[in-house]
């Protein structure tokens, strides 16, 4: 199957992006695996025809946003995350009537509706840089409360959250962090900003999955503590073999990155099957806050 994937691929001149999230046989057979932000620049930037994109459904929906002019399919169509369908077009037009001065960020885990009717979005690993970009002294933040609440830490803007949660991150507690700790003294614990905030005043790092995956390999240490999704372990032992990842919680896994098979990516590639189409009017607008962000530096 690996085989007719690459041969496939090079026949019809696409390329497989896949998330940190998806499951180890799908990372080893991706042309670039990377966190939200890096697989949009990829999107954007790739010459390729064709690109199979394994993740959730924002995901591949961000990338037929920045190429248009590409086929983008999804292996899994019902591969989706419940954090986006928290917030709709509706509750924005709603929240800007109350906060008229308000510029609203979006997070790009949402709908190309979403993405259309917000000033810009942002990811995991720039909401910080994006919330401050803005002229506004006032924010709407959907749909994540605790991205949003970590964002808010780090500028002097009134943010206004919404109360979308990732559950698989949402459900983690500060206790999962003091027996981390009890289990595993003196180790540092790192985790991803969609986690409750006592948990992310609790750890000693956060950051997106590849900002995590870079700290823990250019640091001396030797052991970790993983706050995210159990993903990341493929890449992060993959580079660092002689470093030891503990999860910070059990069953730390988003059910919905894991229905990618290479079943479904072949098929994608044999039948063209799962193509993403977005009505052009409302992928301009969702484009322009997707390339707003892309931009800021
Ligand atoms: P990243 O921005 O780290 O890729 O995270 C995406 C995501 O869905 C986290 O749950
Ligand atoms: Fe969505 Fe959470 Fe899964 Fe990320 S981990 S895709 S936010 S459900």
């Amino acid at each position: 199957m690996i085989e007719k994937i690459a041969k496939l691929k090079k026949e019809k001149n696409a390329v497989i992006l896949a998330h940190f999230y998806q499951p180890n046989e799908i990372q080893a057979i991706a042309d670039f695996v990377g966190d939200s932000l890096d697989l949009s620049r990829k999107a954007a930037d790739c010459d390729a025809d064709i690109i199979i994109f394994c993740g959730v459904h924002f995901m591949a929906g961000s990338a037929k946003i920045l190429s248009p002019d590409k086929t983008v399919m999804i292996p899994e169509m019902n591969a989706g995350c419940p954090m986006a369908d928290m917030v709709t077009a509706e509750d924005i037009k709603r929240l800007r009537k109350e906060h008229p001065d308000a510029a609203v960020v979006a997070y790009i885990n949402s709908s190309v509706e979403v993405k259309a009717e917000c000033d810009i979005c942002c990811t995991s690993s720039n909401a910080i840089k994006i919330v401050n970009s803005l002229p506004n002294d006032e924010i709407i933040f959907v749909p994540d409360k605790n991205l949003g609440s970590y964002a808010q830490q780090f500028t002097d803007k009134k943010v206004n959250l919404f109360s979308g949660y990732c559950p698989v991150h949402n459900r983690i507690t500060v206790a999962d962090i003091e027996k981390a700790r009890a289990a595993h003294p003196g180790v540092e614990i790192l985790v991803h900003p969609e986690c409750p905030e006592d948990v992310v005043a609790a750890a000693d790092f956060v950051g997106s999955t590849a900002q995590i995956i870079d700290y823990s390999s250019n640091s001396d240490k030797k052991e970790f503590v993983i706050g995210t999704e159990y993903g990341v372990l493929y890449p992060l032992e993959k580079k660092n073999p002689d470093k030891k990842f503990y999860m910070l919680a059990e069953n730390f896994t988003c059910a919905n990155m894991k229905k990618t098979t290479l079943e479904d990516v072949l098929e994608c590639l044999e039948t063209g099957k799962n193509e993403i189409e977005i009505d052009e009017e409302i992928r301009r607008k969702a484009s322009a806050s997707l390339l707003r962000m892309l931009e800021v530096k």
